[in-house]
């Protein structure tokens, strides 16, 4: 049994031989955290880990007893105002005005498996061996109102998943002003924070930075889990490398507005706190309403921050993703956005298809552009039926030739958004997030609709249902450009404007759990201006999610390898796109572009009709490449070797389950000159096995006998001796020395097991 109570203690006990979580119950009723870590043996009591002692100046709970102070204990969920100076976990507005609340343990429940919980994304479990949930029961008996926090460890994971639950008894109401997922009090400062941060077109950045005293936050307030911060953070010893030492990851399981940071008391005290974000958020609580926060899940690693990473892999991909798609290699496709923006008809489109078939591609995709009367971004969205002025055959037509050539077909919808210049609108104007009496601002010239309402997602997945139950559908791309502004909703309540912004993410899950639910084959790719809702939410309707608008290779190494920090590599979108890249205008070869794609759901997404034959035949290869070894790059254990913020080298791996095979991306930015001689050390590879070294796409004969390929060296020798990766370039590039030189080349390393 991984959770234990200890009668005597009061000490909840959850371990599973990686990592033991321990929480007391206080001698106030109140919940005292004692250990968060790598496990640790089982006893009666932990109690001394709570380490009260008298200090000067503290606000103390008891008469005479100097030492009992909120201020400073430990806690799982915790309240200010009563002792307790520092930011809460959740705050309570009452009728009188007191924002005083006392919640107290009143009983708990150990079971075997994990719960859903109703409306929102989780992580699951298939079988109740799997995990085993505690769900602790505390009351505030004088405001009347339960307080569920709910645990689940899960069994061969270094993970637990929490959340918190308010249950309101009172017949006066309450008003939630501030609900975390979770709260974690570490006892001491010493640690690094790593979050995940950028823009559009640069997202996920990592960026790191030491505690100290004070808070140091990241959050969102733009309506989506955005592309500026993604809702995670990892906190690491100073020590701790990619490969080595102890990493706290923390991520929440929602796409909306959140905060996420970590407030360091002057005592060191280390308090980590996530959840839906605080600003804006007022959530009335009346006699039998209940309030669910989000998931969020806490994963400890010994292995450093790829160890880290690597759970989340395993947990994102197997527990949190669902449906047909969620264990299969993913369609190689083609994309006409940036081939021809909103510039296309039906010839034009049939013309990419059929060459894409040529190619070995399976899917094609039809972008933005396609309904109303969209040809450019100022009109039509929400008006979901097919422009027959570009494609006279409708969407139906057009799908089915696509299908008579032997490719599936797949659409681009944004439901969430309209234009003034919409039938949509000028039928329903109240239907658009908008403050009475005021402007409302546009983002890309578009307006959020209110999926705060059911009579909105409704008529949304009308629209949508027609279009995807008439044609042959395989595959759907969910895009969403715009955060939010003016956030209120037309004909609420006053009092309920504060539950608008959640309401409305909620209003998108029910979307998508209706629409996968009625269509449980089409592929669901989700997207937001490229990647500005790449989080956990997402990743349980739609398994994949267009990673970045930016598609050059250059800046898409660093795309990757920061999402890669909690995101598996079968769930980023990563298309090879034309050159001059169209948001850099960086010229790269066209085998790096699909060096870099390869470690993603890999695509096309250029005007391939205007291509070269050599580069067809080129792609033709890459095409086989992918389809050959996906099931390993989708699936396989990746880790990555060395990082594109940090030099001028960038490197990654995956090695297959048995450890047979693995494929290393190395990509090199700038050409160097004459410089020294570099091993590149893998990772998880067999010992005892002798792998060949070859490289992709390059017969033995053609590969340049200085790159070390085409040999073979056992995994030891790979790991610890490392790979030699040295670059030969002295600067006499006369024939024969040529081959790999240049700026932005890169090569794909094959490993294949051939014996002990
Ligand atoms: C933003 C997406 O990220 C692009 O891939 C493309 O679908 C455009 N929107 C279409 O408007």
């Amino acid at each position: 049994m991984p959770i234990v109570f200890h009668e005597s203690s009061k000490d909840f006990h959850l371990y599973n031989g990686q990592i033991s979580y321990i929480l007391t119950v206080l001698r106030n009723g109140q919940l005292g955290q004692l250990y968060f870590g790598k496990a640790i043996r089982d006893k009666e009591s932990f109690n001394h880990l709570l380490e009260t002692r008298a200090r000067a100046m503290a606000v103390c709970a008891y008469e005479f007893d100097r030492v009992f102070s909120m201020e400073h204990i430990k806690q799982e969920y915790p309240s200010y105002g009563a002792g307790d100076m520092r930011h809460p976990a959740y705050e309570i507005v009452q009728e009188n005005g007191s924002r005083i609340t006392d919640f107290v343990y009143k009983s708990h429940r150990i079971y075997a498996g994990k719960p859903a919980l109703s409306g929102l994304p989780a992580t699951y479990t298939e079988t109740d061996e799997e995990a085993t949930t505690l769900e602790i029961t505390l009351e505030d008996t004088l405001i009347k109102t339960e307080l569920i926090l709910s645990y689940t460890i899960f069994e061969q994971l270094p993970v637990i998943a929490r959340s918190a639950r308010f249950i309101s008894h009172n017949p006066e109401q309450l008003r939630l002003n501030r609900a975390m997922s979770l709260n974690l009090d570490l006892p001491d400062k010493d640690y690094e924070m790593i979050e995940l941060t950028g823009a559009w077109s640069r997202e996920r950045s990592v960026k790191n930075r030491r505690l100290e005293h004070g808070i140091t936050s990241i959050y969102s307030m733009r309506g989506c889990s955005s592309n500026n911060f993604n809702p995670f953070l990892a906190l690491k010893r100073p020590e701790t490398t990619e490969h080595t030492g102890p990493v706290y990851g923390f991520s929440l399981v929602y796409s909306g507005n959140f905060l996420a940071q970590v407030e360091v008391d002057t005592y060191d005290v280390a308090r980590v706190s996530m959840g839906i974000h605080p600003e804006g958020f007022l959530w009335p609580l009346n006699n039998g309403d209940t309030f669910q926060t989000p998931e969020a899940v806490m994963v400890y690693s010994e292995n450093g921050l790829n160890g880290m990473s690597q759970t989340f892999h395993t947990l994102y991909r197997s527990r949190l993703a669902r449906g047909f798609w969620r264990d299969k290699t993913r369609p190689i496709l083609i994309n006409n956005w940036e081939a021809t923006y909103f510039d296309f008809n039906e010839e034009k489109i049939l013309n990419i298809a059929s060459k894409a078939k040529e190619l070995g591609i399976e899917l094609f995709v039809l972008d933005d552009g396609w309904f109303g009367r969209r040809n450019d971004d100022l009109s039509s969205l929400g008006d979901w039926y097919p422009n027959l002025e570009k494609l006279p055959e409708g969407i139906t037509g057009l799908a089915k030739k696509i299908q008579a050539m032997g490719l599936k077909f797949g659409l681009w919808f944004e439901p969430e958004m309209t234009n003034f210049d919409s039938d949509l609108y000028r039928a329903h104007p109240d239907w658009i997030l908008s403050t009475p009496g005021r402007r409302v601002s546009h983002g890309r010239c578009q307006y959020v609709l209110d999926f705060s309402k059911t009579e909105v997602v409704d008529n949304i997945y009308e629209q949508m249902y027609k279009v995807l139950s008439e044609a042959p559908i395989s595959y759907v791309k969910w895009d969403m450009n715009r955060c939010m502004s003016e956030v209120y909703s037309h004909g609420l309540d006053a009092g309920l404007q504060g539950t608008v912004m959640h309401r409305y993410i909620l209003g998108v899950y029910s979307l998508y759990e209706r629409l996968t639910q009625a269509f449980p084959e089409i592929l669901f790719e989700s997207c937001a201006s490229g990647g500005a809702r790449f989080d956990p939410g997402l990743l349980y309707y739609a398994p994949q999610c267009w990673t970045s608008d930016d598609t050059d290779a250059v800046e898409r190494q660093k795309i990757q390898y920061g999402t890669s920090f909690v995101y598996p590599i079968s769930s980023m979108g990563a298309h090879v796109s034309a050159v001059p890249n169209h948001q850099v205008l960086r010229y790269t070869p066209l085998n790096t572009r699909a060096n870099v794609a390869y470690f993603g759901t890999f695509g096309y997404e250029l005007d391939i009709t205007k291509l070269p034959e050599d580069e067809l035949e080129t792609m033709k290869q890459q095409i086989a490449f992918m389809k050959e070894n996906r099931r390993l790059l989708q699936y396989g254990t990746f880790y990555r070797l060395l990082s594109p913020f940090e030099g001028n080298v960038t490197a990654w791996m995956v090695v297959s389950d048995d450890k047979s095979k693995a494929l290393i991306g190395f990509y090199r930015t700038l050409q160097p000159i004459n410089v020294g001689y570099q091993r590149l050390q893998l990772k998880g590879l067999d010992e005892t096995q002798n792998y060949h070294v070859t490289l992709a796409g390059q017969s033995s004969e053609e590969t340049p006998k200085r790159l070390h390929v085409d040999m073979s060296a056992y995994g030891d020798e790979l790991m610890y001796a490392g790979l030699i990766t040295s670059d030969a370039a002295s600067g006499e590039n006369q024939e024969g020395y040529q081959g790999d030189n240049g700026d932005f080349q890169s090569r794909i390393y094959i490993l294949e097991a051939m014996g002990k």
